[in-house]
């Protein structure tokens, strides 16, 4: 069983592949946008869990900085919110709708890359003796709403979770 640290990562490393496979599907349109609806569910999915389980935690034994690391996690994920919701529409296609994809991705990129170097460390320093027991609660969550909100993948409407 992994522990939430471990989960976190592989969510993370799972986003990345997707994305590759979105770039590396030049020109072939139906393939391209068939990966966003997909992505941004697995980003809606992430990013609940976080918010609902793990920040918590870490604003917990983290005190101060705990909730600075927090807050600004959670300004980002607004952002990648509002993107989502935007893909989301359905009357949203064409090149405006690749280029808030980028631009959504560069921002999950940069996220990514904060809450490993920053925000993780810490949590495996301080949660120590938590991890698996968040990280059970997590996959038991994300078992929940992988169940309840399939992305509607033959429509290419994406998912109807609400992010
Ligand atoms: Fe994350």
């Amino acid at each position: 069983m992994a522990n939430a640290i471990e989960l976190i990562k592989s969510d993370h490393r799972k986003v990345e592949q997707l994305y590759k496979r979105y770039q590396s599907a030049n020109g072939q349109t139906q393939q391209k946008q068939s990966s966003i609806p997909e992505i941004c569910h697995e980003l809606a999915i992430h990013a609940q869990l976080e918010e609902e389980i793990f920040y918590p935690a870490v604003e917990r034994k983290l005190g101060r900085e705990g909730a600075e690391l927090v807050n600004e996690a959670l300004k980002e994920h607004d952002e990648m919110k509002r993107a989502i919701s935007k893909l989301q529409a359905s009357t949203f296609a064409g090149p405006e709708c690749d280029r808030v994809f980028q631009e959504l991705m560069k921002g999950v990129q940069h996220h990514v890359k904060e809450e490993e170097s920053e925000m993780l460390p810490q949590a495996e320093q301080h949660l120590r003796s938590e991890l698996d027991r968040i990280g059970q609660e997590m996959q038991q969550k994300k078992q929940q709403l992988t169940s309840s909100a399939q992305p509607n993948k033959s429509s290419g409407k994406g998912t109807s979770l609400s992010v």
